[in-house]
């Protein structure tokens, strides 16, 4: 029923099965002459091309296990049914996002029917997120709150175990378990360079080489390609380019507390030349109370709710989301404080122009929106909620959790809004200089 909701695009960029249709897509017309149907690929490696075309790496400055988890992460074979990559739902072209090509905020799993419940974020910067802390975050008052961990409620600690889990997500890529995938890995064709990598009898232990699948891919993930810091941005923070006036202006409106105050989870120091203390996220879980999204297919029923970094163990009388299983061990304690329910962790805002949709619900199409929703929530709720009525994607014993008292929220309904529509234009120009990829001496 969904279906016709996906536009007619060529499935991305997967590299076994339909590397044609990235190649017509992206490569010159000279070269696309040259290699326009799969028997004519060149012989080796034609991701080389994807890749250095889409975000402009070199691949022979990659080890042999990077390339390795650069392949995988682009195999589309690795899913059941085919046909669904890492690469579907965090494309290059879109700074590693993208929700397998669907209009609808969150992204279709290889079975064409089945839909996840969150916004695919960026890869890009992920291997600089701290491990998941409880306590690890400190408020300007001096209060400890949760922070770090990947997905949007932490629920993993580093990319290695991060990359297991997509593989087994029923709505992802579904393979039913772990010797399941690895036969596939063992059917590629870097079989064996992965041998090469991993020992002759990798394929032999599934349990060890799912371990080395996401080796590989986290290798891979810990790169430069992901972590370029070639944005305008950064090179005006090494002096080598300078904002416009609009960017200044936005720049300040970002970091100025009773303006924006973007910053204070989106981390900048406009002091220092080293762009890793821009991260543009502190890690740290916030509720920012946003519209239910009615474009998600679960949200249909009235029950599914997604509370985010309480969901990680079901919290009484709510309905937790059933394909998002709570990874909770020993060492992982689960977070029972219904404080923690409907907050979900910032994103990085690097490369946030080519990252749309916005949000862990994918509610905002455009960027302007996301940034308009911040300065007006409060002063304007009709625009956002059915009926004005705010918070509607939380059920209302977790309304306090909602932060209405720090800028940019502090406003009540008939006051201005906290920032004018010139102020979110030029916050809108400055997101813009955080686009890797930025050639210095152009304007
Ligand atoms: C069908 C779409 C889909 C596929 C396929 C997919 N992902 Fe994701 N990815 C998502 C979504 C959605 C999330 C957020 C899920 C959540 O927070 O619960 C995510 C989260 C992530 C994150 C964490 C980002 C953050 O902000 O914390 C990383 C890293 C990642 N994926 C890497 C991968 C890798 C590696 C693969 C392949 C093994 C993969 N993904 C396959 C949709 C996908
Ligand atoms: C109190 C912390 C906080 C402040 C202040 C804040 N943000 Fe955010 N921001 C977040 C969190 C948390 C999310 C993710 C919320 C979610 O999806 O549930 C987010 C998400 C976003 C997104 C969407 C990112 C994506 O990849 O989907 C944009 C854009 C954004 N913020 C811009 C801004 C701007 C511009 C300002 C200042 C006007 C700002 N934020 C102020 C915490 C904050």
């Amino acid at each position: 029923m969904f279906q016709c909701l996906r536009p007619h695009l060529a499935k991305l960029a997967l590299v076994n099965a339909v590397s044609v249709g990235i190649f017509s897509l992206l490569l010159a017309p000279a070269l696309q002459a040259q290699y326009d149907s799969p028997g004519q690929l060149p012989e080796q490696s034609p991701e080389q091309f994807i890749l250095a075309l889409a975000v402009g790496i070199d691949q022979s400055s990659l080890t042999p296990r990077e390339r390795l988890g650069l392949r995988i992460f682009f195999d589309s074979n690795l899913s059941e049914p085919a046909g669904t990559a890492c690469a579907s739902c965090h494309d290059p072209r879109r700074a590693f996002t993208g929700n397998n090509s669907t209009l609808i905020g969150v992204a279709q799993g290889s079975r064409s029917d089945q839909f996840g419940t969150r916004d695919a974020p960026t890869v890009m910067y992920q291997a600089t997120a701290p491990r998941f802390s409880s306590n690890g975050g400190v408020e300007a008052d001096g209060k400890r709150v949760p922070m770090g961990g990947l997905f949007w409620d932490g629920r993993a600690d580093t990319l290695e175990e991060q990359a297991k889990q997509p593989f087994f997500n029923a709505v992802e890529m579904n393979n039913a378990d772990t010797s399941a995938l690895i036969a596939k890995v063992a059917k590629a064709n870097y079989a064996a360079a992965f041998r090469q990598e991993w020992g002759g009898a990798i394929f032999d232990n599934p349990e060890a080489a799912l371990d080395a699948v996401a080796a590989s891919i986290a290798a891979f993930e810990r790169t430069s390609v992901f972590q370029p810091f070639t944005s305008k941005f950064d090179y005006v923070m090494r002096g080598q380019a300078k904002f416009t006036e609009q960017e200044q202006r936005g720049l300040s409106l970002f970091t100025i507390r009773q303006k924006g105050n973007c910053a204070q989870c989106h981390t900048v120091d406009v002091a220092s030349r080293d762009p890793q203390k821009s991260l543009f996220t502190d890690f740290s879980y916030r509720a920012l109370g946003l519209p239910r999204s009615m474009r998600i297919p679960k949200n249909a029923d009235p029950a599914f709710i997604d509370l985010g970094l309480c969901e990680r163990v079901p919290v009484e009388g709510v309905k937790p989301a059933a394909d998002i299983k709570p990874q909770v061990t020993a060492a992982k304690p689960p977070v029972t404080d219904p404080a923690a329910c409907g907050l979900f962790k910032t994103p990085t805002l690097r490369n946030i122009t080519i990252t749309a949709p916005y949000m862990h619900n994918g509610f905002f199409d455009s960027l302007r929106d996301a940034v308009a929703f911040y300065a007006t929530r409060d002063t304007d709720p009709v625009r956002w909620f059915p009926a004005g009525k705010k918070f509607n994607d939380l059920p209302s014993q977790y309304h306090a959790n909602v932060d209405v008292d720090t800028p940019p929220y502090q406003r009540r309904p008939q006051q201005s809004p906290q920032l004018t529509e010139a102020e979110i234009n030029d916050i809108e120009a400055f997101l813009y200089t955080l686009t890797d990829g930025y050639k210095p001496g152009r304007k």
